[in-house]
């Protein structure tokens, strides 16, 4: 009896920190122009928020409803219009505002609140909806709340029960479970953040969805406008996702098809013709990261007190060299050392002194001088560009010969078909920049996040 209580407690508990963390409430010009988007409504048709909060698309697709047809009777009311919501007091207001619009709408109170009753269903959608085809239109904002943000009794629950591939978001697991209780010619018509269309941890979500459903509109939205918060809660900074107005609909009816392809919201389809990516002329590669400084990089003063040798000193240089798109000089070294070879007793004694700077689990068990990522095979011989992973602009930075760059920065050497002239005339060109931020994942204040794999498949234009 008491365990019981207390897994009560847990599991209501959890959920309170959950509707905390993913209650972002859709404004209600976004709704309406989501709600214009679908077949709503059609004859039979039945409409469900899968998450529905307070009700915002719940009561805006009910007056659609009455202003259509007037003498509708209760149970087909029911029918039609449906919501999910895991939090008893947003399911509860949702159900109040339900029951105000049918009044509205000359119903009786009670009446009302037996209908707007029957239309919620408070509980966890992704554990106990229904898992067979059961709506033609699902609308609404799935919550967003990554895994390791979940509650763990909550997390525990939908990892023993989702499919791994929709387990890395919340966003996910309702993508994938509206997605299953859709009726054949159905429709999702959601806000989302914009990240699983392009994302690689989501791209057999994207696979699944696809090949049911495809892409049939997809809109940016302004992330400071589309949502507020419950009146009780606290109110806060918007949401830090960018995102989108999403209608996904039957493969055969959609404009653009779902795969494990990227979709890219602000790429345009523009030809490319003579043009290369960028991987065909140069070898893009992730700079090292050779943990905090003061161990395997270390500046001249530490060198020369630990009485390093100089020619195993190669000069660095990291993001913070970088100002107003020019180099400074390094400061900094990093102590070359050689899987197999043990290093001079200077630098084993070196870096045995400080070692903790180094994590626990970055440290090596056997050739503790090896650095966490290795930098033996990176040829220094040549220069390269250096392009900061996260940055404001594609701006590449020349760096020279036998200059180490650290850090996550991104390396660019030429492979021989191009010189580095080349290279960076094409890298400096607006349109790069221009196809690179209509892919790169977004971040805050204009800055975006550059990787390796989007930079490969850049295309160059080379003569
Ligand atoms: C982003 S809000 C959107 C609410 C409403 N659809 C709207 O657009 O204003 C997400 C809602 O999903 C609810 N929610 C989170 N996990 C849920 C689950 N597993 N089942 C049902 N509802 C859930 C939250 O409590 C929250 O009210």
């Amino acid at each position: 009896m008491e365990l019981e209580l207390f897994e009560r407690n847990e599991m209501e508990e959890a959920i309170e920190r959950l509707h905390d963390a993913t209650a972002f409430y859709t404004a209600e010009p976004v709704v309406d122009q989501i709600l214009a988007r679908l077949a709503w409504p059609a004859g039979e048709r039945r409409l469900c928020d899968t998450s529905c909060g307070d009700g915002a698309f719940l009561v805006a697709a009910l007056q659609l409803l009455l202003e259509r047809e007037p003498g509708i009777d209760d149970g087909r009311l029911a029918y039609l219009v449906q919501g999910w919501e895991i939090h008893y007091f947003a399911a509860a207001e949702c159900r109040r505002r339900l029951a105000h619009i049918l009044v509205q709408h000359g119903r009786s109170p009670s009446s009302a609140e037996s209908v707007a009753a029957a239309m919620v269903t408070c509980g966890d959608f992704l554990l106990d909806g229904p898992s067979d085809p059961a709506w033609d239109c699902v609308v609404g904002n799935p919550p967003f709340l990554r895994y390791a943000h979940l509650p763990d009794v909550l997390r525990a629950e939908y990892e023993r029960t989702l499919p791994d591939y929709s387990r890395g978001d919340m966003l996910h697991s309702f993508i994938d479970r509206c997605a299953r209780t859709l009726r054949p010619g159905g429709e999702i018509a959601i806000v989302s953040s914009d990240r699983w269309l392009f994302s690689q941890c989501s791209a057999q979500l994207r696979e699944v969805i696809g090949e049911r459903l495809g892409v049939h509109h997809l809109e940016r939205l302004a992330c400071s406008s589309a949502f507020y918060r419950p009146k009780n809660r606290r109110a806060g900074q918007p949401p830090r996702i960018h995102p989108v107005a999403l209608v996904l609909r039957e493969r055969s009816q959609a404009l653009t098809a779902l795969s494990r392809a990227p979709i890219y919201p602000d790429a345009e389809e523009a030809q490319h013709a003579g043009c290369r990516p960028l991987a065909e002329v140069a070898h893009v590669r992730l700079a090292p990261w050779l943990g905090k400084h003061g161990l395997f990089v270390v500046d001249r003063g530490t060198a020369a007190a630990a009485m390093i040798p100089s020619e195993l000193l190669v000069p660095v240089v990291d993001t913070d060299n970088i100002k107003g798109g020019r180099l400074s000089e390094p400061t900094k070294f990093a102590i070359r050392t050689y899987r197999n070879i043990e290093p001079p007793e200077a630098v084993l004694r070196h870096l045995d002194a400080n070692m903790h700077l180094l994590a626990r689990t970055k440290r090596r068990t056997t050739q503790r001088w090896l650095p966490p990522e290795g930098f033996e095979r990176m040829d220094l011989d040549r220069p390269s560009l250096l392009i900061p992973r996260i940055a404001n602009c594609l701006r590449p930075v020349r760096v020279p010969a036998g200059i180490l760059p650290l850090d996550h920065g991104i390396s660019i050497v030429s492979a021989g078909a191009a010189t580095l002239d080349q290279l960076e005339e094409a890298l400096s060109r607006p349109e790069a920049e221009v196809w690179v931020r209509a892919r790169a994942p977004r971040l805050e204040n204009g800055y975006f996040s550059c990787t390796t794999t989007l930079l490969r498949g850049l295309p160059v234009w080379i003569a």
